[in-house]
């Protein structure tokens, strides 16, 4: 398995039978991580849930929610292993096309303020912090604020 960015891979819709896998990576990378049915229920929502996938292998995963005229993207992984080698911007400007192909104005996300790699990546995107949401996520430590980004398409 080549995991470079230049060898062939695929982003497709995540089926429920993508979750066993998804799910071994979200918990590799989240400390509080989605479970099986956040995934499954995200599916019959009919959200946009998308995966990256080498030689049968699934290495990255996002979902996207959208509202009347904005794209949530609700989370986003990318295996261990396969992180920082351009796979993560990759697959948030897929989400970024779909989401203009959808006519939507923007595209909003949180992120925890501890996690300053992808707020990196976002803010490479285009991203602007908008707003900050007090205590919501848990943490190791209590609870810890979100910062809303928000990207005009
Ligand atoms: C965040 C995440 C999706 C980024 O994907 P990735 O494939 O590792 O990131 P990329 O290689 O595409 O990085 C693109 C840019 O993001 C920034 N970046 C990403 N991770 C970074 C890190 N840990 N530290 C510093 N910068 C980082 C860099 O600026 C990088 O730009 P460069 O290529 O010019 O160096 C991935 O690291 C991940 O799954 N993390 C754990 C789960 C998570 O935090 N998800 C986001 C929740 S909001």
């Amino acid at each position: 398995m080549n995991t470079q960015l230049s060898s062939p891979f695929n982003t497709r819709k995540m089926l429920t039978d993508d979750l066993a896998q998804v799910i071994l990576i979200e918990r590799e990378v989240f400390l509080f991580p989605w479970s099986k049915i956040n995934f499954s229920d995200s599916i019959t929502a009919e959200y946009d849930c998308r995966v990256l996938e080498q030689d049968a292998v699934i290495f990255g995963y996002g979902v996207m929610m959208t509202a009347p005229d904005e794209a949530h993207l609700l989370t986003i992984g990318i295996a261990a292993k396969w992180q920082n080698k351009g796979w993560g911007k990759k697959l948030l400007q897929y989400f970024i096309t779909l989401a203009k192909q959808k006519n939507l104005q923007s595209m909003l996300l949180d992120v925890r303020e501890s996690n300053t790699g992808a707020a990196l990546l976002y803010q490479q995107i285009g991203f602007q912090a908008i707003a900050k949401r007090k205590g919501y996520y848990p943490a190791m430590c209590g609870r810890e604020d979100a910062i809303v980004m928000k990207l005009t398409l």
